[in-house]
């Protein structure tokens, strides 16, 4: 191919988005995030631009808020220089996130732009950041278990392709480390990597240590950093989501690790706080409750292929009934907590088995794996029970066949559950340590992680010649797929080939 159509399509891109009719407003207010201004004629979610005065640039801002002649805007920079009489001038398109196969191994802002430094993604297929969830009836049933190389998950609490799990834990207690382990080792087809409200030194930390150059090179970062706004933070979440969603639309197997939760709900309180809502529990207005289930009931698995979600929530003062940590244990499919006595104790990931549940372990996992997997977590029960008269030497061996057993068995089994962070253990190990453990045999099928086949990260040609077909937008989907005479649930998970 020459470079003729890629000329082409920047040139479309960039005619796409010159709005030769501009809706101009202006500045009437600025209070603390809240900006008010006269015009433009606008509708809730649609991006306006800001013009800072004296040619110094311009700061992207969200409709929030409409009353009468006011349109309320939250910006996605900063709110230096903006003054009353700056223009506001309206876009006519909500946040649009270009995707692309090119998306894989790039860094990209809350907007879906480009960090680093490594050229634009050129791309005339845009994703709304806020859409709505796959339609309930036509989610794939989770069954094919999905391999995250961490023993105490993939042995204890096996997790399925298209599944959402919180991992819950107080500050510093290892979450993010699990999800770096996650995203290296998973057999996933991609990961998409959501770092929300993070400190900034840890992204560079998460590329090079967490990451590394292999895993980078199957993955898609989203970051918006604890210094942005927090309507930056508020999309970040939104766009890493809508990068998902497309790669699913290919029949993907996605990984979706989105560090944190707590932080997109704690921007969501920011804006509603700053919108004059209401608090209700813990300074969380309303707005929270009602933005949680929508972000997270987008991941999971559609018709096509599968998002698995790994989401990190920070447990305010390993308060695990704090209204974050509450609410989206309601709606997730499994919580995996992270104790910090465990991690004090230097006992890595310091995943609690028996605090955490996934809910569809039944689902993907053979029976003789459960009844490993069970005998196990008793045990465990068993000598948590007793520790403490294990400890003072309160305990005599043969007073209880069972307590007894807990001890023979506790250093096999922390040695199973524990693993450093460079060591990755296929789903075929930890099942045969958990059987030597349990003392059975797990059968060679129960061990098997269903594959579409070989996965190979996609190259040029993937999609090229499709691209042009493919719809532009969702809605352009859902007319296609209307005029194919798509039925319900046919699609098939193909994948890529
Ligand atoms: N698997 C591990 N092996 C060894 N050390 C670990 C492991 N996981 C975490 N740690 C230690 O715990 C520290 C904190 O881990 P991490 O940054 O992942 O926690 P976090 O829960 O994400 O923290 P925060 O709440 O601040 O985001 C690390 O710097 C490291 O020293
Ligand atoms: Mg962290």
């Amino acid at each position: 191919m020459t470079a003729l159509p890629s000329i082409i399509d920047k040139y479309l891109e960039t005619t796409e988005q010159v709005d030769p009719i501009k809706c101009v407003g202006h500045v009437i207010k600025v209070q603390g995030l809240l900006i008010e201004s006269s015009g433009p004629q606008a509708v809730i979610g649609e991006l306006c631009r800001i013009e800072i005065p004296r040619g110094k640039g311009v700061v992207q801002a969200e409709v929030v808020g409409l009353r009468e002649e006011v349109v309320q805007l939250m910006p996605y920079g900063d709110t230096a220089g903006i003054e009353v009489g700056s223009r506001v001038i309206a876009s006519g398109r909500r946040l649009e996130v270009p995707v692309s196969k090119k998306l894989l191994g790039r860094v990209l802002d809350c907007m879906g732009r480009p960090l680093d430094g490594r050229g634009e993604i050129a791309s005339r297929v845009r994703y709304p950041a806020a859409a709505p969830p796959p339609d309930p009836l036509k989610r794939k049933r989770i069954t094919r278990r999905i391999a995250t190389g961490v023993r105490a998950i993939d042995g204890l609490l096996a997790v399925g392709r298209g599944q959402r799990v919180g991992i819950f834990a107080g500050s510093g207690v290892g979450k993010s480390t699990l999800l770096g382990m996650i995203a290296r080792n998973t057999n996933a087809d991609v990961n998409v990597v959501a770092l929300v409200g993070e400190r900034g030194r840890e992204v560079n930390d998460f590329i090079a240590n967490d990451l590394g150059p292999e895993g980078l090179a199957r993955s898609v970062l989203v970051v918006a950093t604890s210094d942005e706004s927090p309507m930056a933070r508020l999309r970040g979440a939104y766009t890493a989501t809508a990068v998902a969603e497309y790669f699913r639309d290919q029949g993907l197997d996605v990984m979706l690790l989105f560090d944190a939760v707590t932080r997109f709900a704690r921007a969501q309180r920011e804006i509603g706080l700053a919108m004059g809502e209401p608090p209700a529990t813990r300074g969380y207005t309303p707005s929270m409750f009602d933005s949680m289930p929508k972000l997270l009931e987008r991941s999971g698995a559609s018709d096509k292929g599968t998002i698995t979600g790994f989401y990190t929530i920070l447990v305010d003062g390993d308060d695990m009934d704090e209204p974050v940590s509450d609410t989206v244990r309601g709606i997730l499919d499994g919580h995996i907590v992270l104790s910090r006595r465990l991690a004090e104790a230097y006992h890595y990931p310091a995943v609690d088995v028996l605090g955490s549940i996934s809910r569809k372990a039944q689902a993907v996992s053979g029976p003789v794996t459960q009844k490993a997997a069970g005998y196990i977590r008793r045990l465990i029960a068993v000598y948590n029970e007793a520790e403490d008269l294990i400890n003072v030497g309160a305990y005599h061996q043969g007073t209880n066949p069972a307590i007894d057993e807990a001890i023979a068995r506790k250093k096999a089994i922390d040695d199973f559950l524990v693993q450093g962070v460079d060591e990755k253990s296929s789903v075929v190990e930890t099942l045969q340590v958990m059987g030597e453990i349990a003392g059975v045999e797990i059968p060679v099928e129960e061990m098997q992680v269903h594959q579409k086949g070989t996965f190979v990260l996609p190259d040029d040609s993937y999609r090229d010649a499709a691209d042009d077909e493919r719809p532009d937008t969702r809605e352009e989907a859902a007319e296609q797929a209307v005029d194919a005479g798509q039925s319900a649930g046919d699609s098939g998970a193909e994948g890529v080939p």
